[in-house]
């Protein structure tokens, strides 16, 4: 990434207005894809090839601690993994802590993988992930017999391995694949059936993949089962490109005048574009281009053209499938005619940074009115003025109001803008060439 960061590592960047953006553009692969991948390829027999996949922090620390427990991971190009699956139980314990960086998915599922090996683990973040609740795993886990020390339920969390697990039915009180798929995982080393039944559907790559890879499972919108003592058989993934980075592109080519963007193969899980939808709600234009499918996943190019955006009172249906879109909705609401109203959100506060404080405090520094509730916000469109704002060191709020940066008169500083590596790296450098203005100091 461009731009330089201090002796701290911190790095802050300025958006500029700018635009129109143009052009066509590929965004990295999809992070929950690439993870998920990694998990299954490791855990099968013989050798699976991962293409397209996400070059970011995240994944790449999953791959650190998959490698850290004896599985050969080969990268013959960028965006390819050749992984050499050790099966269900050939991973070899380690003394040394496994650091997940700042990747809760990774930790999540970790966790549930790991509560069914014979030896003991140790999983660790950053200081944001160190803040985020890990009960939801440990739980259910632990009533499926896993063994799970945490600091009053963060991480660090102990894994006691040598533990006899046994299937449950769990309806899950939130919505979360994260926990979904630990439990999943988990079930692979279970006695008898896991089942796993959400509030809202959520996304299903968990359950697509392990079906890829020759585990017999049961699973439609909402619900998902099987049963342990199966085996994993190699198989190539082909990872779409992820839909929440192609997020930003789609929510800035709405607000500049005169933008005509395209992106490619953009994976179109149903479970994970509800942005696309709220968008449309608000008048956006975006053309869903030759749908096809690649590697089992819908995938799409998506045009964005310039549109005048309203602001809406958001279905509370679409919240699951646009979770991790929140923040540039918010900038999108900022920027739009009228007031957008936010609901049934309160996962939000509990991602990488508080996003409802993070985002309203941000817009209210570029003299946006926003109310916040517990559960989301209220937002007072009309367009926003320059000024600083602070990341929290969210990767999602710092591209947010990088696409905000193009819009106001004066431009937006960023604080802390170094966790875009986690999921987007190249973001600036992508953004640039298609018109942004964005820079690193
Ligand atoms: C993810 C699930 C979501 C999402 C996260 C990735 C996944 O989290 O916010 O970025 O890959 O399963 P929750 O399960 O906590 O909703």
């Amino acid at each position: 990434m461009s731009g330089c960061a201090d002796t701290t590592g911190r790095l802050d960047w300025v958006s500029h207005p700018a635009g129109p953006l143009s052009g066509t553009l590929t965004v990295p692969g999809d992070k929950s894809v690439s993870h998920r991948a990694l998990m299954l390829a490791a855990l099968a027999g013989g050798d699976s090839r991962i293409s397209g996949f996400l070059e970011g922090e995240d994944t790449r620390a999953t791959a650190a601690v998959l490698a850290q427990l004896g599985v050969a991971i080969e990268t013959p190009a960028p965006g390819e993994r050749l992984v050499h699956g050790v099966g269900l139980h050939g991973l070899r314990g380690t003394d040394r802590p496994l650091d997940c960086g700042n990747a809760g998915t990774g930790m999540r599922l970790l966790t549930g993988l790991l509560a069914g090996q014979a030896f003991d683990a140790t999983l660790v973040g950053d200081e944001s992930l160190s803040r985020r609740p890990m009960r939801r795993v440990t739980e259910p886990l632990a009533s499926m017999g896993a063994r799970i020390g945490s600091r009053e339920g963060l991480p660090p969390l102990h894994v006691r391995g040598g533990q006899r697990l046994r299937g449950i039915r769990y309806e899950l009180p939130v919505a979360s694949a994260q926990v979904k798929s630990a439990l999943l995982l988990a079930g692979l080393y279970a006695e008898g059936a896991t089942e796993v039944i959400e509030p809202h559907p959520t996304r299903d790559y968990t359950e697509r993949m392990l079906a890829a890879f020759g585990w017999p499972i049961e699973f439609a919108p909402g619900r998902a089962r099987l049963t342990g003592g199966h085996a994993l058989r190699a198989t190539d993934v082909q990872v779409p490109a992820d839909f929440s980075s192609a997020a930003f592109f789609l929510v800035a080519a709405s607000l500049v005048p005169g933008s005509d963007l395209l992106l490619r193969a953009v994976g179109l899980n149903p479970r994970r574009t509800g942005l696309l939808q709220a968008l449309r709600l608000m008048g956006a234009d975006i053309e869903v281009i030759d749908e096809r499918e690649s590697g089992g996943e819908p995938v799409a190019d998506l045009r964005v053209r310039h549109a005048p955006l309203h602001g809406i009172e958001l279905p509370q249906a679409l919240v699951p499938d646009m979770i991790d879109e929140f923040p540039v909705l918010f900038v999108a609401a900022a920027a739009a005619r009228g007031h957008t109203v936010v609901r049934g959100a309160a996962e939000l506060r509990v991602k990488e940074s508080d996003r409802i404080a993070s985002m309203a405090t941000g817009l209210r520094a570029l003299g946006v009115q926003v109310e916040e509730a517990p559960d989301g916000a209220l937002i007072h469109g009309g367009g926003l003025a320059a000024g600083a704002i602070e990341s929290h060191g969210d990767h999602r709020v710092a591209m947010s109001f990088a696409v905000a940066g193009l819009v106001t008169k004066g431009g937006v500083r960023i604080g802390d803008c170094r966790n875009v590596a986690t999921s987007f790296p190249g973001f600036m450098e992508l953004a640039n060439g298609c018109g942004f203005a964005l820079e690193g100091i």
